[in-house]
């Protein structure tokens, strides 16, 4: 299949740093940005697709399943703030930003400042939250944040101290206007990031008359939303709720609130609030498999499913063919041998391009739209494909890993959830796997 011309965000060359760029650490030492291989550059046959029609149908999907819930719960629908963290999941944050900033997303959020500057030096406009809370504590950091006009979540008195210094210093040398604005995020049950609810009251006297911030979102995540059992999910919203009572009686403004991932948008519809974060299933993937159940039993409120189609695949091809006798094993370790004669495929792709080596004798690649098996131990660079029972298969016949084929032998589709579970991992740390020297193809189709 012919790629597209590569993407020119992929291939801009990096802006220079600045002194307020984190490019240039505080103490003088330049920091290369890592750079991913280029596709004008790639010369081997592997690569990934990104198809950037699908990203955005995905997009339109989560708007209809908020707009049905809505509609069921008399409110409006929830806007959209698309989780483009690592690198977008591995698609590419910068274009994937672009591409649903034009579609009409309505925020984005990351994991790192340095994240958020890549996306606003890509021409991103629309708010960028920065969920992580290290902001760096130096205050280059601080400044880098105000200057690209990233949107930091806070949630102890330090955060907002050093913040409301920083914004102090740029409001003086006229770099920034007004106040900043913040997120308080809320930890009703995760137990990684947020400020306890019974903490909540030290948090707001620090937040208190600080003319320099001002909280325009209140936050939290959850953490079994994907889970079959509900219980912890509806402790966690009546948690978050109960919160956000008490900000609202101490007189902050509470009227955007956000607390649902990917698996929440799809099975809760009472965590939409006024907006959803969703990640992975932007990208194609059901967080719960195939068609994942409301945990709402009225058909009203209960969210339609959404067909969701996968935006990354991974291809490759054959580079070199052997007959093997009967006997003969292969591969480090030796962990296969052959029960017959048999014709081997290689293939350059290894666990350095994210190919699990847990995929060792266990994985399936399509050749020809036909699944056959991985034998023996992913290496590096190379993994071992058995393609005895295909009698055509030649060199430079494509191999997917990742993603649907149609080919002489049938069709078929390998999905970024099977990649995981035969990995024994979760389709986030597939996708987000796929190393920076796998060179990204968009498509636009
Ligand atoms: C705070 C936060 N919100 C939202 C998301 C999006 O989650 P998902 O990819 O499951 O939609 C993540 C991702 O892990 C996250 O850390």
């Amino acid at each position: 299949m012919a790629a597209d011309p590569p993407e020119p965000p992929d291939q801009a060359p990096a802006p220079a740093p600045t002194p307020s760029d984190p490019g240039v650490a505080s103490d003088g030492a330049r920091v290369v940005r890592p750079r991913r291989a280029a596709p004008a550059e790639a010369a081997r046959v592997t690569r990934a697709e990104i198809n950037l029609a699908h990203l955005r149908h995905n997009l339109h999907e989560l708007r209809a399943v908020l707009a049905a819930a809505a509609e069921g719960r008399g409110r409006r629908p929830a806007r959209i703030w698309a989780v483009l963290k690592a690198d977008a999941y591995g698609h590419g944050g910068t274009v994937a930003a672009t591409a649903l900033e034009r579609a009409g997303v309505d925020g984005v959020c990351v994991a790192l400042l340095e994240e958020g500057i890549e996306l606003r030096q890509a021409g991103v406009r629309v708010p960028v939250l920065v969920m992580s809370g290290s902001h760096g504590r130096r205050r280059d950091g601080l400044e880098a944040l105000i200057e690209h006009k990233l949107t930091p979540v806070v949630f102890d008195a330090e955060q907002v101290e050093a913040l409301a210094n920083a914004q102090r210093y740029m409001q003086s040398t006229r770099a920034s206007e007004g106040p900043l604005d913040v997120h308080v995020k809320i930890d009703t049950g995760m137990g990684r990031l947020g400020v306890r609810p019974e903490a909540l009251e030290p948090l707001m006297g620090s937040l208190r008359g600080r003319g320099e911030l001002r909280v325009t979102g209140w936050m939290t995540h959850l953490a079994c939303a994907d889970a079959p059992e509900d219980t912890v999910t509806k402790t966690q919203l009546a948690r978050f709720e109960g919160s956000l009572a008490e900000v609202a009686r101490a007189g902050f403004d509470v009227s955007l609130r956000h607390a649902a991932n990917s698996a929440a948008v799809l099975r809760w519809p009472a965590s939409h609030y006024e907006v959803v974060r969703p990640g992975l299933a932007l990208f194609g993937v059901h967080p719960l498999g195939a068609a994942p159940p409301s945990h709402e039993s009225e058909a009203s409120s209960a969210p339609r499913a959404p067909r969701l189609k996968p935006v990354m695949s991974v291809r490759s091809e054959i580079v070199a063919l052997r007959e093997l006798p009967e006997g003969a094993s292969l591969g480090y370790g030796h962990t296969w041998t052959a029960a017959r004669a048999s014709r081997i495929a290689t293939v350059p792709i290894g666990y350095a391009d994210g190919y699990s080596r847990a995929l060792s004798n266990r994985g399936e690649v399509l050749v020809g739209g036909r699944r056959v098996p991985v034998v023996g131990n992913v290496s590096m660079d190379l993994t071992m494909i058995d393609v005895t029972d295909l009698p055509h298969v030649t060199v430079r016949d494509e191999v997917v890993v990742l993603g649907e084929q149609r080919g002489r032998y049938g069709s078929d589709a390998i999905s970024a959830q099977e990649l995981a579970e035969r990995s024994g991992t979760i389709s986030w740390e597939t996708l987000t796997s796929v190393s920076r020297r796998v060179p990204r193809f968009y498509r636009h189709p």
